[in-house]
């Protein structure tokens, strides 16, 4: 794996899912012989609580040294088109700047959420997509426009710790929000479990389809009610329209996760999570909820990811 930027660049994402929680087990004793003192920089173009930590913490189980910018606040703003007259608000090109950072980093993580505004440019996932043309060294997506394969790495472990049956349901659900979202947590999840050995079934709102490239032959089932029927996990998550690009169509539908809707089944959500419009308190503060674990596994799935990174790295 020479980039992390999209789940479809797991060669066996089942592998990986059963390598990284190998590595949780063991992350206090892990040979550090590749990663010591190898240097991570991670450029936030959008905020983030997890995903730095997380990528910080997985960096000190490796020896690694961190660097983090806030690249949308503190960086030169960035050109990413081609042969532009660059006499507006653009200092730097980006083809100096994943450049210039590969001299410093032998691994750099990108946060660049899309523009829910600019479709082609965010299918293209073209800050992403500039950073892996001109770095010369590994690029691990710290979640992109389309994707936000950390997390779904995670996901899937949480689920492979926490299953009572081997291939148990799981159900995305989309959840109410006061803003429009990307779609790059329910893509990520969505492409993982079509990997994985479960029983994967999508509930949303017909306004609400995800890209049909993601979906393909994924079970829909737009009833909510119906689809959490013997759910083992009930995925929610938020995101704005595909087809009508980051639009919030109304919905009529009571699609808040509730105790009384979930009976059995386990809670999961990225976070952060609006309480009582997403999920009710009773989710989050009960029994079944994963999303702490869920949280804590992005260590892992990030030190899986730098470990691989460096240990294929090109010459
Ligand atoms: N789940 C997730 O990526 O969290 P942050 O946005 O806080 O990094």
């Amino acid at each position: 794996m020479k980039h992390f930027t999209s789940i479809n660049d797991l060669s066996e994402p089942r592998k990986a899912v059963l390598e990284a929680l190998e590595l949780k087990k063991k992350a206090n004793q892990l040979d550090l012989s590749i990663t010591r003192d190898k240097v991570l920089c991670l450029l936030f173009f959008n905020n983030s609580l997890r995903t730095r930590l997380s990528t910080e913490r997985a960096a000190m189980y490796l020896g690694m040294k961190v660097m983090v910018m806030q690249i949308s606040e503190t960086g030169w703003a960035l050109e990413f088109e081609d042969g532009v007259v660059m006499n507006a608000d653009k200092a730097e090109h980006v083809k100096e700047a994943a450049a210039v950072v590969s001299q410093y980093a032998d691994v750099i993580g990108i946060r660049s959420f899309p523009t829910l505004t600019d479709k082609a440019f965010d299918q293209e996932e073209r800050v992403l997509s500039a950073f892996v043309r001109y770095a010369s060294v590994p690029v691990v997506s710290l979640e992109g426009a389309t994707e936000h394969p950390l997390q779904a790495l995670a996901d899937a472990m949480t689920i492979e710790e926490q299953r009572l049956t081997p291939r148990p349901k799981v159900v995305l659900s989309w959840a109410p929000h006061v803003r429009s979202l990307p779609h790059a947590v329910a893509n990520s999840f969505v492409l993982m479990m079509q990997r994985q050995e479960v029983d994967l079934v999508l509930t949303y709102p017909k306004a609400y389809a995800l890209d049909p490239a993601i979906v393909k032959d994924s079970r829909v089932i737009h009833d909510q009610e119906q689809a959490f029927e013997g759910a083992d996990f009930v995925y929610a998550k938020n995101w704005s329209s595909f087809e009508n690009y980051g639009q919030r169509p109304e919905v009529t539908e009571d699609f808040t996760i509730t105790a009384a809707k979930l009976k059995q089944a386990k809670f999961m959500h990225c976070l952060p999570i609006r309480r009582n419009v997403v999920a009710e308190d009773a989710v989050l503060d009960g029994p079944n909820s994963l999303v702490i674990e869920q949280a804590n596994n992005r260590t892992f799935s990030a030190l899986w990811a730098l470990r691989e990174l460096l240990t294929h790295q090109r010459p």
